[in-house]
Order: C-alpha cells, then structure tokens, then sequence
C-alpha cells in the first residue's frame, strides 16, 4: 500500500467518530448474560464426577451444525490473540477512545465464548475433550497479523458481518437438528457481531472523509484477500467444506451477503474523490468484484437452482441492518 497520509495522523482525525460511535454502541447494546442462555437442567456430571463422558449419540447436532459450532467457537476462543493484534493496530494508551473501544470490544468477545462452551458442554452438542485441546492448540498457536489501521478495519468489517451470518445460519441449522435453543443463543450473539461490524463499518466511512486515497487501497487489499479467522484451527480445512457445503458460510454468502453490500455502503465503485494509485485500485477492485467474484457467486447460486436444491440460506429473509 501506498500511503499517502500519516496513520498516526488519521487515528488521531477519527478519535473524534470512535467516542461518538462507541457511545451509540453503548446505548443500543444490552449487558446480556451467558447463563441466561445455557438450559442447566439438561446437564449432567461427566465420568471424573461419578457421570459419563461423552458419546456422539448424546449430541442432537449433525455434522454440519456440529463442525459450525466448533470452527464457531474455536475462533471466539482466541480472543487472547485478536485483543493483543487490536490493541497493537489501534493503540491501547490511557484516555484514548480507542483503547476503550478495544477494551469494551473485548469483554463482549470474550461473553461469546463463554456462553457457546457453557452450551455445548452441558447439553453434550460435541466432546468436550475435543474442544478443550482444540482451544489449548489454537491460542498456544497464537495468531499475528501486520495490517495497517485502515487495513484492520475494512478487514475487521467484513469479518464480523460475515460471522454474524455464521452465527446466525449455525443457529438455524441447529434448530433442525432439534436444539432451538441453539438458536436462540446464536441469534443474540450474532446481535453483538452486528454491532461490531457498524462500528467498524462508520469508522470506514469516516475514514474515507479524510484519507480517501489510503482507505481505497486498504478496502482493495482486504477484499482481494479476504480470509476468516480461524485457518489455524485444527482440522480446519474440513471444517470449512462442511460448513460451506450445508451452505451455513459459503462464497456465495460472502460474495451476495458480505462484499456487496459493505461495497455498495462505502460506494466503492462510484467514489469521486479518489486519484492517483487511489483510483488505479478501485479500477482493479471493480474488475475483481464484476468479472470474478459477483459471477462466480451467481454461478454458484443458479447451478443449485437449476438442480430444485436451493441454497438454503440465501438471500437471508431478516433484516440486514446495512
Ligand atoms: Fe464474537
Ligand atoms: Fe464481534
């Protein structure tokens, strides 16, 4: 990326959108609590407490719902990193908005993971041995990244749009299996990625009031390489066809449900106050997203159709919030 203005200079320019922005998200979020969601009375002690341990037939979960879950919560559980790369990307010094704002994100984080494991350990969705070393693997792995800020929060948008979706789809699917409570649970969490992603999603915008040039070549780099969180956990890889091939999180829903709209909120392909490599990469960016990645999705979506298997969660029927 060529940069054009000082970073330090334009984070200093937004602190002003990320105190307004962080207080809005303070108003419209709610203090929820993870054992409001856990149904304890299903729940019984494993073997080292005179129960059982766990079976596969005790999980109501298929092997979709079950590998969303576990990729799910696998990437909430590595919180430790994502926190120690945030607070490095957007500062963590005193009296500074975006300290809180890394903070305060944090602590939501981290109720995610708490309220899934609480879940699926006491109603025995997956093995809890399974999970527990997946966790000490993927944070002892631990995870870096060398994204600028303008980098972070193009990237950090579209990630949290698209495990909103995530969340969302893995708690429908667990509703067919049988456990509506999943759901339930699923859908509040989702509702804080939400809120996540407008954070992210204005800061962006604002961003492109002051820098449009650098925040072009960020938005162009995120979305030409865009990847989700988690390539490091365990057996990932089959995860990911799983979760893609029951149409929980595939390239269609990141194409349909995440790229294009985050680029139509920023009118990537319109902007005017672009110049120089600025416009070059909203040139290439417009390329990627007409020739390549929008087809591929459409492709992708009317191949189902021709075949009466219909992606089952596109377009999503609930309000989008974009
Ligand atoms: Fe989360
Ligand atoms: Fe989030």
């Amino acid at each position: 990326m060529t940069a054009e203005k000082d970073t330090a200079w334009i984070l200093k320019e937004l602190e002003p959108v990320v105190e307004e922005r962080l207080n809005w998200h303070l108003d419209k979020t709610s203090n929820w609590s993870p054992h409001d969601y856990v149904p304890w009375s299903v729940g019984h002690n494993f073997y080292a407490l005179g129960g059982e341990d766990w079976e596969p037939t005790q999980s109501k979960l298929g092997e979709a719902a079950m590998s969303a879950m576990y990729v799910n919560l696998l990437t909430e559980d590595n919180l430790p990193s994502y926190h120690r790369v945030i607070a490095k990307t957007f500062g963590y010094d005193e009296d500074n908005p975006w300290t809180a704002w890394v903070n305060r994100w944090t602590a939501e984080e981290g109720r995610h993971s708490i309220a899934m494991r609480d879940f699926l350990v006491v109603t025995r969705a997956i093995d809890p041995v399974i999970l527990e070393q997946a966790r000490i693997d993927q944070v002892t792995q631990h995870f870096d990244s060398d994204k600028s800020p303008l980098e972070a929060m193009a990237y950090v948008t579209m990630q949290e749009l698209a495990t909103r979706i995530a969340h969302r789809n893995t708690g429908l699917e667990s509703e067919k299996d049988g456990e509506p409570l999943a759901n339930n649970l699923l859908k509040r969490i989702a509702l804080d990625e939400n809120y996540h992603m407008i954070f992210y999603r204005e800061l962006v915008k604002a961003a492109f009031e002051v820098a449009p040039n650098d925040m072009m070549q960020a938005v162009a780099k995120e979305v030409m390489n865009f990847q989700m969180p988690g390539t490091t956990i365990r057996e990932f890889g089959r995860h990911a066809v799983t979760i893609a091939n029951a149409g929980i999180y595939d390239v269609p829903l990141h194409a349909l449900e995440v790229v294009k709209p985050t680029m139509k909120l920023w009118n990537i392909e319109k902007r005017t106050d672009v110049n120089g490599k600025g416009a070059e990469v909203q040139e290439k960016l417009g390329r990627f997203l007409n020739n390549k990645l929008y087809p591929l999705a459409t492709n992708l979506v009317s191949g189902w159709k021709s075949k009466s298997d219909q992606h089952p969660y596109l377009p999503l029927s609930e309000q989008r919030d974009i």
